[in-house]
């Protein structure tokens, strides 16, 4: 095969950032995907309603900025940041708002999470009305303890955290996001969906493609570090066995997190991978490595609007099997952007 034409994707997680980032960041995931859903941990975070459609409009605003001819049409699907003091009366003006999750960053986990939540019990009035009214969870699934290896903290989550919190609130709707490890493919995999809410997981194009040794690849690889970290290649092979198998749970999620390349090579780098310039290339490449490319655009295009309750994309993109090189970087703004893969030869191309 070396064509393969799809119905447009969605990417159902990205940070598209805002300022100066915002408009780059934007004109690449744009290129490829007709919606996104947007994370919120911006600086300040989305914490309220008010907040979102703020964003949301400044997001409109550089999307008209952009050339015509290089994107199509393009929707952002917003999200809150969840705290400790999200009131129960906030959701519901989210749900009136068309918000379509709220997203639970474990406070110190990730990249602006410091406002995030230090207790989920004292959250449990607000998660009851998210239950109530149909408003999905969207979790980093890590616990933030010390004392816990850093590659062991998704798995603690789903023991700890997320499995007692879908017990006590059995009707709550979960995306599982970013998932790294074996034992969340399995949790999502045979998750109760009937006693309990549904769950799904997103995956990305980089847990996909790389184990952990890809940080440490002949010295240290900046580039290759996110949150949650790469883990060992079992894991990834359950991954990649969950994307391209048949489970309707497990769809596309980027988690493309630009950072400007100072940040990411310093002392103290910045955890994120920029993948959204060839996203669907990387996943092709993922899929094509395990001869399913025919399960890509379920994977793509079709779980993640049937999770969210959306109608479907119906126009089409395609990919053909010409080789391309990746940049070293990209300009944003006045700073610039080291992509995964800088320099190297993908064997995809995306012809939109
Ligand atoms: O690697 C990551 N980068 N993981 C996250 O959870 C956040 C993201 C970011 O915002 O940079
Ligand atoms: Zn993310």
């Amino acid at each position: 095969m070396d064509k393969l034409t799809i119905t447009k994707p969605d990417d159902w997680h990205v940070h598209l950032r805002d300022g100066e980032l915002l408009g780059d960041a934007l004109r690449h995931t744009a290129r490829q995907f007709a919606r996104a859903v947007v994370m919120p941990n911006l600086s300040p975070p989305v914490t309220t309603v008010a907040a979102a459609k703020a964003y949301a409009q400044r997001i409109m605003q550089a999307c008209k900025l952009l050339e015509p001819s290089e994107i199509g049409h393009f929707e952002p699907l917003m999200t809150l940041y969840l705290t400790d003091n999200t009131p129960p009366d906030e959701i519901e003006k989210a749900k009136a708002a068309g918000i379509v999750g709220v997203k639970l960053y474990p406070a110190g986990a990730t990249t602006n999470s410091a406002a995030g939540v230090t207790n989920i019990a004292l959250c449990d009035a607000t998660l009851a009305k998210m239950a109530q009214i149909g408003v999905p969870l969207l979790v980093h699934g890590e616990v933030t303890s010390a004392q816990i290896d850093l590659f062991d903290r998704e798995a603690v989550f789903i023991e700890e955290i997320l499995h007692p919190l879908r017990l006590r609130h059995p009707k709550l709707r979960v995306v599982f996001e970013h998932i790294t490890t074996e034992q969340a493919v399995e949790y999502v995999m045979n998750a109760d969906t009937q006693q309990l809410g549904k769950i799904a997981a997103t995956i990305t194009a980089h847990h996909l493609l790389y184990n952990r040794n890809a940080i440490f690849q002949g010295g240290i690889r900046p580039h290759y570090y996110c949150l949650p970290v790469l883990k060992r290649e079992h894991h990834r092979q359950a991954l990649l066995k969950a994307a391209t198998g048949d489970s309707e749970r497990f769809f596309l999620g980027t988690d493309s997190a630009p950072h400007v390349t100072r940040s990411k090579e310093q002392a103290c780098g910045c955890a994120g991978c920029f993948t959204a310039a060839q996203a669907l290339e990387l996943y092709a490449k993922a899929f094509d490595s395990v001869g399913k490319l025919q399960q890509l655009e379920a994977f793509a295009s079709f779980r993640g609007p049937d999770f969210y309750g959306l109608a479907r994309n119906t126009e089409q993109v395609v990919l053909e099997k010409k080789p391309q090189e990746v940049p070293h970087q990209y300009a944003f703004g006045a700073e610039y952007i080291t992509p995964l893969n800088a320099g190297q030869t993908l064997e995809w191309t995306f012809l939109g």
